[in-house]
């Protein structure tokens, strides 16, 4: 009996820590919204010269090729956000494009929700990303994740 009980207050708690997870995706998404798509959503498509910044899609898979796992993703991605330190980017060429990120006002709970969000939401891709990514990264295997 004494086992049963356990087992089920694991298997409670495993689906709660889920249920959490998706809420901040979604909580995320609301929050990327707010503080993030004004600059890295689809607005001017793949044509770079009407864009003020990356797509997110493009931000997505420089962060997962170089941090595979969640923790580590939303870690670096939270970093980013509070602090741009151009010693520690990943996308350098966007920087030489766009001059390096303003700094956004969001709080650290907020960042990560965002990041977590960008990690495994479903965020949006102009028009022509798939192309535009075949002709400059070649046809290499996408990152896992993708
Ligand atoms: C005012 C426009 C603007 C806003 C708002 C903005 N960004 Fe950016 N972001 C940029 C630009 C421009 C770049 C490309 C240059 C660079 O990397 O610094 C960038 C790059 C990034 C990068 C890649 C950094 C690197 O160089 O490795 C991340 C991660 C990022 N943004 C996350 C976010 C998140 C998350 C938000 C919302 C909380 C956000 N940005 C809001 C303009 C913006």
């Amino acid at each position: 009996m004494k086992i049963i009980q356990s087992f089920l207050v694991l298997a409670l708690s495993l689906v709660s820590h889920a249920v959490q997870a998706d809420d901040d995706v979604a909580e995320g998404g609301q929050l990327y919204k707010t503080y993030c798509s004004a600059c890295h959503g689809t607005e001017g498509g793949m044509d770079m010269s009407k864009r003020v910044a990356p797509p997110i899609i493009a931000v997505r898979m420089h962060y997962i090729g170089a941090y595979p796992d969640k923790t580590s993703f939303v870690a670096a991605v939270t970093n980013w956000v509070e602090k741009q330190d151009a010693g520690k980017t990943l996308m350098r060429g966007a920087i030489r494009k766009f001059n390096i990120m303003p700094p956004v006002s969001v709080t650290s709970d907020d960042a990560q929700k965002i990041a977590s969000y960008i990690y495994e939401g479903n965020i949006d891709k102009p028009a022509g990303f798939d192309k535009h990514f075949e002709e400059m990264h070649g046809k290499r295997k996408m990152n896992p994740g993708m």
